[in-house]
């Protein structure tokens, strides 16, 4: 199949999340199955600013221009080609300096027409390169503005008629709302959405709407997302569609996470080689400033300090166990940025803590893989989680997750085999896991060795989902040409 994969973030070119690791790992995959597989994405600040300096990724700008027709009239596109790090899978990326040449990849009142113009130029790009998909696969709302053109506009132009679209949600929280007005300029003429309101556009609603197939990436989030609690006001539009929506669990890229071979950590190990992870606590625990203590448990939190990721349950429970209540002494270590409530709780409590805790406010892809090493325990409390790979990273690392039982934490994690679980959105639910944890550490060594070796045991690869995925893109091109 010749599949296009299309997204706002591929590692390592810009990444704010979980989705950049997606689409930087899953298109290999799929290229090692034997399909025609290319990636695109916006050249930002930082990727036209590497290409003009170390160009580490070895870049190479494609010729001429793009003639991307919009509202406004016809706007002039550039592009790079490259290849993503570790394989040959193509990747292309849309530069335009005044949309993209910005130093963060969203936060701006222009969103939606950046990622607008992105889509649209995608379509140039593929008819510049007279390569026509099989399957567009198109992730979260900035890539359901081409789903959206192609169900509309599209279907006039005889270059793109009737290519089948999967449409992939990695965080129904985000939707991409703007006015109506943004349809002139992509030159759609379409119908509302019960879930629009009076000039409103939700992409999110129209990617779900208008795609041949949807997925998220976890079964158990597929069927959240039909409730009300976690529908973010889009459960009936996807019970509408409860046919097509499948839930297809992500995979860790197991070449860049893996604590045999990773080089940003200090000392290398595997299950047959366990008690060398403690390597790599001392080494974090001085990076950290902190007393190199063995005996004393080292939990950790990696994380876009977001909403979503539960921050509200940790305040209480972390001064509980800095405080000694656990049972016995820990330390704590956070590596995250985003909102100010959550950065000024966790200075708070460093402050504090002084002698206990560290707090990174800070994005930092080197020294999270050296605490997915060094750590003892792993906290991912969410409210809610589409799919979740800091878990799996830590698994992968012999770090014990403690995960809420929801999305793809619900679908990775076991109690008692594989980390720690709870239910409830509470405190108290919280601090019971925890605490189970603790004891097992404090007082249960084999069992937590063996908790640790299932973890790092556990297949977390690509490789069984990426087969998931060409079943679903064959199942919309067959959709598509009505066998
Ligand atoms: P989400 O996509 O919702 O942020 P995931 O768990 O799927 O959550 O993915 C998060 C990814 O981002 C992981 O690879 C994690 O290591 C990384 N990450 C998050 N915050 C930071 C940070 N401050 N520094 C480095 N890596 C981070
Ligand atoms: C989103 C979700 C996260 C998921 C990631 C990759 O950012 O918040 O749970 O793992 O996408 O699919």
């Amino acid at each position: 199949m010749k599949i296009l994969s299309i997204s706002a973030e591929v590692a390592p070119f810009a990444k704010t999340g979980g989705l950049a690791d997606v689409c930087g790992a899953l298109p290999k995959y799929l290229q090692k199955l034997g399909h025609d597989v290319r990636v695109v994405m916006p050249a930002y600040q930082k990727v036209e600013h590497e290409y003009h300096t170390t160009n580490k990724y070895g870049l190479s700008a494609l010729p001429g221009q793009l003639w991307v027709p919009t509202g406004v009239g016809v706007s002039p596109a550039g592009g790079f080609r490259g290849t993503l790090p570790g394989s040959d899978v193509p990747i292309y990326f849309i530069a335009e300096w005044n949309l993209f040449g910005r130093p963060e990849i969203y936060g701006y009142s222009d969103d939606a027409y950046r990622f607008a113009f992105f889509c649209k130029a995608a379509v140039e790009l593929l008819a510049a390169l007279d390569w026509r998909p099989d399957v567009i696969h198109a992730h979260d709302w900035h890539a359901a503005p081409l789903i959206t053109w192609l169900a509309t506009a599209g279907t006039q132009d005889d270059r793109f008629r009737n290519i089948p679209t999967v449409f992939t949600i990695h965080n129904l929280a985000h939707q991409g709302r703007t006015h109506w007005k943004i349809f002139d300029y992509m030159g759609v003429q379409t119908y509302g959405l019960a879930e629009e309101n009076y000039d409103e556009v939700n992409f999110m609603a129209r990617g779900i709407h208008h795609a041949t197939m949807i997925n998220t990436v976890s079964p158990t989030y597929a069927r959240e997302i039909m409730t009300p609690e976690y529908g973010a006001h889009l459960d009936k539009l996807l019970h509408s569609r409860a046919f097509d929506v499948h839930g297809i669990l992500n995979g860790i890229d197991t070449d860049v996470w893996n604590p045999a071979t990773d080089t940003y950590i200090a000392h290398k190990f595997d299950t047959n080689s366990l008690e060398a992870k403690i390597f790599n606590k001392r080494e974090l625990q001085a990076r950290a400033g902190l007393p190199q203590r063995d005996d004393v448990p080292l939990l950790a939190l990696v994380s876009r300090l977001d909403f979503q990721k539960g921050l509200d349950l940790m305040g209480h429970p972390l001064h509980m166990l800095l405080n000694g209540f656990g049972g016995g002494e820990a330390q704590f270590i956070v590596l995250g940025t985003g909102a100010d409530e959550y950065e000024q709780m966790f200075t708070r409590l460093a402050h504090y803590h002084k002698d206990k805790m560290r707090a990174y406010l800070t994005y930092d892809a080197m020294l999270s893989q050296l605490i997915y090493a060094g750590a003892d325990m792993f906290l991912m409390p969410s409210r809610f989680e589409p799919c979740g790979l800091g878990q799996m990273i830590a698994m992968r690392y012999g770090t014990v997750p403690i995960v809420r039982m929801t999305g793809g934490l619900a679908d990775t994690v076991y109690d008692g085999s594989t980390g720690f679980t709870f239910f409830d959105y509470t405190i108290d639910a919280f601090w019971n896991a925890m605490y189970r944890a603790l004891q097992t550490y404090y007082h249960n060594r084999p069992h937590w060795q063996t908790i640790q070796k299932n973890a790092m045991n556990q297949d977390l690869s690509w490789e069984t989902s990426a087969k998931r995925y060409a079943e679903i893109f064959a199942w919309a091109i067959a959709r598509a040409r009505g066998w």
